[in-house]
């Protein structure tokens, strides 16, 4: 294993990026607008996509705008801070209002001040199964990560919930609680691949804005996979490649729903089928693992 990488770090109970880690400190004077939009979900589960369909929708379809500056500038990343690139935290302060905000943080680290002022969130949640196989991979380019191993034993440290943010079950889970008291409207990724127009719209109504329907034409056009991966604003390009390795694996990597059959073994499938029964038990959430 590369040694180099730096150990998860956990803070209460939550496995951390060691920055990341470090991050939650600063982050603590962060003070919520009830116009900020949070963009909340688990790693690997959609948050560029929609990062960039919002941001699309702020700007009414420009797409001039929408290139100004890479995605992690226009939505900042509230615990981001790798070395040599700036931190959420310094990039928010040239953040004009209204913001879009993007975590991956479980509730138990979420800034209270954002539930406070009553923020309104976008979930979104993917199938764990492809979550794992894409969060494998970004684990090997992503070098702030540590070493995943073989993916047989990052599959187990994934269900373990040994894994950066922790366990995915908590998360798609409390969040979808958290939904019964607060503005938070829960998407999936799934029916943003089966139909993104649709999505769009309930998103749109979420915010209470609507936009011309050739605006919104060109929103699903520009936000597809083929469009973000080629779009350098979106694929985090411009990221040094000691922290993401894009040679290693690219971060718009396949962009489907149910890429694990082509990963899990039908043993491993078994086991994940088994854990999962046990740790989703009555749970009303429908996960769709392929389209
Ligand atoms: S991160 O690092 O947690 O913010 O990553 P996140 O953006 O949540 O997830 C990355 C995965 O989303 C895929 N992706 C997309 N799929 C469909 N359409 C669009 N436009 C799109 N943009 C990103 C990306 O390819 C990663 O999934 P995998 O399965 O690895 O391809």
């Amino acid at each position: 294993p590369d040694t180099s990488r730096p150990p998860l770090e956990y803070v209460k109970g939550v496995p951390l990026i060691k920055y990341f880690a470090e991050a939650l400190g600063p982050l603590q004077s962060f003070r919520a607008r009830p116009d900020d939009l949070l963009i909340s979900t688990y790693p690997k589960s959609g948050t560029t996509w929609v990062s960039e369909i919002l941001d699309m929708i702020y700007q009414n379809g420009d797409l001039e705008k929408c290139r100004r500056a890479p995605i992690f500038i226009r939505v900042p990343f509230l615990e981001f801070k790798v070395p040599g690139v700036p931190s959420g935290m310094e990039t928010l302060k040239d953040t004009p209002a209204p913001r879009l905000l993007k975590t991956h943080l479980p509730l138990a680290l979420v800034p209270q001040t954002l539930l406070d002022q009553k923020v309104k969130v976008i979930y979104v949640a993917r199938n764990a199964k492809d979550v794992a196989v894409s969060f494998y991979h970004f684990y090997n380019m992503c070098k702030v990560h540590p070493d995943p191993g073989t993916w047989d034993n990052f599959l187990e440290m994934f269900m373990a919930g040994e894994v950066s943010y922790g366990p995915w079950h908590q998360h798609v889970k409390e969040w979808w609680e958290l939904s019964r008291t607060h503005p938070l409207l829960y998407l999936f990724y799934e029916d943003m691949k089966e139909n993104p127009k649709r999505e769009i719209q309930k998103i749109l109504k979420f915010l209470g804005r609507s936009l011309p329907e050739e605006i919104v034409d060109r929103i699903v056009q520009q936000t597809s996979f083929k469009e973000m991966k080629k779009n350098s604003m979106a694929n985090y390009d411009s990221l040094p490649t000691e922290i993401m390795d894009q040679s290693i694996s690219h971060f718009m990597r396949k962009g489907i729903a149910g890429d694990w059959k082509n990963t899990f073994t039908v043993a491993q499938n078994e086991r994940f089928d088994a854990d999962y029964a046990e740790k989703m038990a009555g749970c009303e959430l429908n996960f769709r693992s392929e389209l």
